[in-house]
């Protein structure tokens, strides 16, 4: 297996997990009851926190895309280049879905709003997605190095 594989392989599982622990992190936090006197200040944090997560999976997609593994992916295995793309398609998707988010906690205007269980759902929504990628991705690489090359045999 070239070196890079190994490498980028097990920083981008290390930055999943992060993620993982990221989205779980949110979903407690908006599962908190807020005080309504709190609420602006719980707002602007939970807001925050929205956009490092944002920023984390940003910095994962650049490293998928641009950090060596894509065009490893597609040199090793030009025959897989849609399904290489489809997963990069699907980081603009998961991207599309997450500022969605940050429009929704920008609208809240109380502790009581309704858009707080819409809110939930998305997240939920946005974890499966997140969930079905990530295993879509593994998939490619096992093929790509397992079944192309037979590494591991
Ligand atoms: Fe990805």
């Amino acid at each position: 297996m070239p070196a890079l594989s190994t490498d980028a392989s097990s920083t981008v599982l290390a930055e999943r997990e992060q993620i993982s622990e990221s989205l779980r992190r949110l979903a407690d936090e908006l599962g908190r009851d807020v005080e309504p006197a709190g609420f602006e200040r719980w707002k602007l944090a939970y807001l925050w926190q929205l956009r490092d997560f944002q920023s984390q999976l940003h910095k994962l997609f650049d490293r998928e895309e641009e950090g060596g593994l894509t065009a490893e992916l597609l040199r090793l295995a030009p025959h897989r280049a849609n399904r290489i793309r489809q997963v990069e398609a699907e980081h603009r998707k998961i991207d599309v879905l997450v500022g969605q988010l940050v429009t929704g906690v920008k609208r809240m205007d109380g502790a009581a709003d309704v858009r707080i269980a819409r809110l939930r759902d998305q997240l939920q929504d946005l974890a499966a997605v997140i969930r079905t990628h990530e295993a879509a991705e593994c998939a490619l690489m096992q093929d790509v190095y397992y079944e192309d090359f037979g590494v591991g045999d």
